[in-house]
């Protein structure tokens, strides 16, 4: 028979204080699953509601890329300093440990390489249990709008956001833009509206210097920067603090940070102006400092 001494009589209903229903600190996802939220809380920092994402899928179409030859010595030592990983079943299996704590974004596309002309030919490439396997926090996929392959990627996107919802996994669309296809406001607008209309919960997409504010203030789902290109840091950097001020809610950034000169001091001066709203010459003066103690050290 149970122990029943000691069992407190007195209960504590505080019938009188009604009980909170907090709402959702992130853009679009007031309405999702707990699951979901839980997930998508992992990425963005509820206490600013962003997030630094370090990108390092580049090798599912391109290869050893530059700065990405050895994930293992370059890579996983900058993973502590970053919000969420973006990247492949392949890599997180091989390469990153396990014990690592970080919320993995795994792309979940792919199909043709840098050698073929059209990327826009891709399929999924990942199967929602090895997703789930791998104790994934977000799905992702290139969309290709205007693409040559357009419906198919299109269809893969909800294909992955169903099968997302089914299990409380969020997707990030990222927005593909090809030689053909044009980085302008019209085309980013057009593409990231697409995305969260269709049921995307995180769209990525390029920077650009007119209207990006009409980009996030026209996409109902948080948008995240991609970076692009290697650039001088301080530009960089610039671009990172313009996209927020203008309504990112994040960045997810890979040359930018891993072929820098000092990637270790760039993730800390980025995640400075995404979550301080550090000003674009202090977090390079940040980053010069950091880089030149980093020196030192070796
Ligand atoms: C490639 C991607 C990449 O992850 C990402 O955009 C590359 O990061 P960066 O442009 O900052 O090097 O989505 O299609």
């Amino acid at each position: 028979m149970a122990d029943i001494e000691g069992i407190k009589e007195l209960k504590q209903f505080h019938e009188n204080v009604p009980m909170e229903t907090p709402g959702f600190f992130l853009r679009g996802a007031g309405s999702l699953d707990w699951g979901m939220k839980n997930r998508l809380a992992r990425i963005f920092n509820p206490a600013t509601a962003r997030t630094v994402m370090l990108a390092i899928d580049h090798g599912y179409f391109m290869g050893p890329t530059t700065g990405l030859e050895r994930v293992d010595l370059n890579i996983v030592p900058l993973m502590p300093m970053a919000d969420a990983l973006m990247l492949t079943r392949g890599i997180l299996r091989t390469t990153v440990p396990p014990a690592i704590g970080k919320p993995i974004v795994m792309r979940c596309s792919g199909g043709p390489s840098i050698l073929k002309e059209d990327l826009s030919d891709e399929e999924l490439a990942v199967d929602i249990e090895d997703a789930i396997r791998m104790n994934v926090s977000a799905l992702t996929l290139q969309c290709f709008v205007g693409g040559r392959h357009e419906s198919r990627s299109i269809h893969n996107m909800t294909r992955l956001v169903d099968v997302g919802l089914r299990y409380g996994i969020p997707t990030m669309a990222v927005t593909a833009v090809g030689k053909e296809l044009t980085r302008d406001a019209q085309y980013l607008r057009l593409a990231a509206r697409i995305f969260a209309e269709l049921g995307a919960q995180i769209v990525k997409t390029y920077y650009c210097e007119e209207g990006f504010e009409t980009v996030t203030a026209s996409c109902p789902v948080p948008i995240v920067m991609a970076g692009g290109k290697k650039l001088p840091e301080l530009d960089a950097l610039t671009m990172a603090y313009n996209a927020i001020q203008r309504g990112a809610a994040g960045v997810d950034m890979g040359r930018n940070i891993f072929q820098s000169d000092g990637p270790r001091a760039m993730m800390q001066a980025v995640h400075k102006v995404v979550h301080n709203n550090l000003k674009p010459k202090e977090a390079y003066e940040l980053f010069l400092s950091l880089k030149d103690d980093e020196l030192k050290k070796h």
